[in-house]
């Protein structure tokens, strides 16, 4: 059966059976369930079914889902059957049949589905536990022995082996799995099923789901019994197929042939690691991760760099990641359209990824050598390694681990924490969940409706009123006010008595679901339950944040049409003041990028162009293209806002619908209304994410207002115009420049060579020293250096400058340390290696330039630690 055939199997027996056929959801969970970073079983995205949360689509599902499991990074390539990415089928009950029900579908489909023997299949049940205060599970006994199992071949096992746990807490519940006994070709007599084996494999878990773990270790009943089961396809397929080894399936060969093929020295661990990092790396970005330092971005670089080392030292050519990709979309395309779809995309990260750590790793791994051959990695090290080189930390570890080194993590970690305290980005807000939201719910029985989108005002009534926290949470039968979410703020406004009696000002307004309550700050009277009330949205800033909104959406389609389809929305802040917008892509806006963006945006506003919400199916959304956010749960109805004009497909390709996005904020009726655009800076918010901030309307024109008033100041100062500033300040300059040269003599004068030649250190026994120095050009670094190796006599001697956009490099080595090794030519490689460029020249003499002036630090730290390294310092 190939692997197709069995996903097929699986689902068509469950379907026929009276289960809803559910499409893999994405690898990335849904932003409200933080519990964990990617998808890791096909329950995890029916958590909220499973408590009670939501309304399940049916209560009988069957799904083949997308799953990725982190923890087995390290086990891939050393087990015949550890993958990071695999599909698991699964068949689930939400309060349908319980455990009876299971045993019987499952020991149908495993005998006449996968024609499996009934005396070669064992069970395990689980064996109760005192701390949790559960006995053995004698009806999962009672069921497997009436299917006929005889209790001979049921084995009780402990909490370790047959309760499972989605996670810390949430839904679980004892299982019980089914082994394919192999016989005793592949053990022994005393074998029995559990942990692994060769002669029993685990084929199936069957989770029997009645319980919430919150917190840890404390048990109580779910709404209703649940089932929950397993069936990882790649095992499955390993067990029909009849091969000793998942990376043998159909699935695999044609990655395992591709790295025999490509590999001057291929071994078996290498060549399973490409295959499955590969795939993981494939399926992780067509669903929206990319590389990055931080969570999901943080897994995925480090299944490409741990791939892209691998094909290193099998001896692959560079490049190889991409011929991966096709790969495996023409393996699992059919089964997964998104590979398809997102292949440029796809490609796109890919590539520059590999071409980004290819740039370093050779450097990297001569330093880690250097390093692993003197002893232990410092945390300093292991720091440098990372910030510098690319390597992640687990990288870093695992190499070591190889030479039965180890890495100083505890220094690696106060490293990374100093860095992030100094750079003190990333401080975004924590998600407050939980409490509050419980409180929303548990207000009034009927969920508040909201009438927002309509209305922004509205008569209604007080359907409950609680305090919590010290605020005062009041629940309107009908509210008018936006709950913030999907990157948009709460509405702000006032809930006022009909009579007069009260007065209240909206300060926030929490989102539960679809639920909301508003958060008020009472300036007279009070508000009870029952009260009649006239709500009121703030009217301007509404509509300035909706002008946000609509301009976010012209600026995501403008990005893809100027950049490409790989540009998407990472996250957003839609408000009154201004809007941000994060989205993937690898490098800086040049400022034409920008100007073009920037441009396109307020020609779409100059159309005046319709902007239309409306509901529609998932299905028929996606078919129009519409924009979804990774990481956002959907369900089969959704709101899509279209921006454009449908009737107006000009042939030059300006008109037509050019904004498609699932999105529940609030926008806009025509693009007009939002006057003008201005974006106000454009920088990066994390590896691989940049971030751009704008302004509208009457923001913008403030905006540009104040730029003409600090142009006009700034000319009245220089008793010029606006119109001559340019001019003016160069002409300034030249006579600075002038004046500078006349006043130092003639070049080099600024360099204070004494004070550098005392900031020398001693390593090995030689003087070293690495610097930066305010000079402009090439021939003054020279002479500082000339001029500083006579003072230090036997030194190795790095000085940098940083100019604009360029920084030059000049390392200078007495013979003496050229013997031990210290090469100026290779020094100032590294140091310019870091500063994005090249250069060389000859042992005692070498210099070099390097783009980024930023990096200079960094360049020359990395110039000492070549020269220590090379002196064993
Ligand atoms: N959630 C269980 C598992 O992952 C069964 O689907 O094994």
């Amino acid at each position: 059966m190939t692997s197709d055939e069995i996903r097929e199997t699986f689902l068509s027996f469950f379907a026929e059976r009276g289960h809803k056929r559910l499409p893999s959801a994405s690898l990335v969970p849904a932003a409200f369930d933080p519990s964990v970073l990617l998808t890791t079983a096909g329950m995890h995205p029916l958590k909220p079914y499973f408590l009670g949360i939501e309304q399940p689509p049916a209560d009988k599902l069957t799904s083949c889902q997308k799953c990725f499991r982190t923890p087995d990074i390290e086990n891939v390539g050393v087990t015949a059957r550890h993958l990071t990415f695999f599909e698991m089928l699964g068949n689930f009950s939400m309060g349908d049949y319980f455990k009876q029900g299971a045993v019987e579908f499952a020991w149908e489909l495993s005998l006449e589905g996968f024609g499996f023997k009934a005396q070669d299949i064992w069970i395990t049940v689980f064996e109760g536990d005192p701390e949790l205060g559960i006995g053995p599970d004698e009806e999962a006994i009672a069921a497997w022995e009436s299917v006929g199992v005889p209790r001979s071949r049921i084995v009780a096992l402990p909490r370790s082996e047959n309760f499972w746990q989605a996670g810390p807490n949430g839904p679980c519940g004892p299982c019980s799995e089914l082994y394919l006994d192999r016989g005793l070709d592949f053990g022994s007599e005393d074998d029995l099923p559990g942990g692994e084996n060769e002669r029993f494999l685990e084929f199936w878990n069957l989770v029997f789901m009645q319980y919430d773990q919150d917190p840890p270790g404390t048990l109580t009943p779910l709404p209703a019994q649940n089932i929950d089961t397993g069936m990882g396809l790649n095992r499955m397929a390993a067990i029909l197929q009849g091969v000793e080894t998942v990376f043998d399936t159909d699935q695999f060969a044609p990655l395992m042939a591709l790295g025999k093929e490509l590999a001057q020295r291929p071994d078996d661990r290498g060549l399973r690691i490409l295959a499955d990092h590969t795939r993981g790396m494939t399926f992780l970005v067509a669903d929206g991760v990319v590389p990055s330092n931080e969570d999901r971005g943080y897994v995925l670089r480090r299944l490409m760099r741990r791939a892209i080392q691998h094909g290193h030292r099998m001896g692959i050519e560079p490049g190889f990641l991409p011929r991966y990709v096709d790969v495996v979309v023409e393996t699992m395309g059919a089964g997964y359209p998104e590979l398809e779809r997102e292949r440029d995309t796809i490609l796109k990260w890919v590539r520059a990824e590999e071409e980004g750590f290819g740039r370093t790793l050779e450097t990297g791994l001569g330093m880690l050598d250097r390093i692993l051959e003197a002893g232990e990695v410092s945390g300093d090290d292991a720091f440098r390694l990372h910030d510098t080189y690319g390597f992640p930390i687990d990288l870093t570890e695992e190499i070591a681990a190889e030479r039965g080194a180890s890495v100083d993590r505890a220094g690696f970690d106060a490293n990374m924490e100093a860095q992030r305290v100094r750079s003190s980005a990333g401080a975004g807000a924590s998600k407050k969940v939980g409490a509050d939201q419980e409180l929303v719910r548990q207000l009034a029985t009927e969920p508040s409706r909201f009438t927002g989108y309509e209305h922004l005002e509205e008569r209604t009534t007080v359907a409950g009123v609680a305090e919590q926290g010290g605020r005062t949470f009041v629940k309107l039968a009908t509210s008018p006010f936006y709950a913030q979410g999907g990157g948009q703020v709460s509405d702000t406004g006032t809930v006022a008595c009909a009579d007069g009696d009260c007065r209240a000002t909206v300060v926030e307004v929490l989102r539960s679901g679809e639920d909301q309550a508003v958060v008020v700050e009472l300036e007279e009277g009070s508000l009870r339950e029952g009260e009649e009330v006239v709500a009121r949205v703030d009217r301007v800033a509404r509509h300035a944040t909706q002008c946000n909104h609509t301009a976010t959406h012209l600026l995501h389609a403008a990005l893809r049409q100027r950049l490409g389809t790989h540009v998407r929305q990472a996250g957003s802040y839609v408000g009154p003041d201004k809007l941000r917008f994060d989205f993937t892509h690898g490098q800086r806006l040049s400022p034409e990028e920008l100007r073009d963006v920037e441009d396109q945006v307020n020609a779409w506003i100059l159309r005046n162009d319709p902007v239309v919400p409306q509901t529609t199916s998932l299905d028929e959304a996606r078919a129009k293209g519409a924009m979804a956010l990774f990481g956002e749960k959907y369900g089969d109805v959704v709101r899509m806002v279209e921006v454009g004009d449908a009737q107006s497909t000009s042939s030059t390709g300006t008109g037509g619908i050019y904004s498609r996005e699932l999105c529940g904020g609030t926008h806009v009726r025509s693009t007009a209304e939002i006057g003008v655009f201005r974006v106000v800076s454009e920088g990066s918010s994390a590896s691989n994410v940049r971030r751009i901030e704008a302004v509208t309307g009457p923001e913008a024109v403030g905006l540009l207002r104040a730029h003409d008033a600090i142009a006009r100041e700034a000319a009245d100062a220089l008793r010029t115009t606006p119109e001559q500033l340019v001019a003016r300040i160069g002409a300034l300059r030249d006579e600075a420049k002038k004046a500078a040269k006349a006043g130092a003599g003639g070049g080099n004068g600024a360099v204070d060579v004494d004070a550098l030649a005392g900031r020398a250190e001693e390593l090995g026994g030689f003087k070293v020293l690495t610097a930066s120095v305010p000079v402009g050009d090439a021939k003054a670094l020279l002479d500082a250096a000339d001029r500083l190796k006579n003072k230090l006599g036997d030194a190795a001697i790095v000085l940098g400058a940083a100019g604009e956009g360029r920084v030059h490099l000049v390392a200078s080595v007495a013979p003496a340390l050229v013997e031990r090794g210290v090469k100026a030519g290779d020094v100032v490689k590294v140091a310019a290696q870091v500063t994005g460029g090249g250069g060389g020249g000859k042992p005692t003499m070498a210099q070099a330039g390097g783009r980024d002036p930023e990096k200079l630090d960094d360049a020359l730290a990395a110039a000492r630690d070549a020269i220590a390294s090379a002196l064993g310092a």
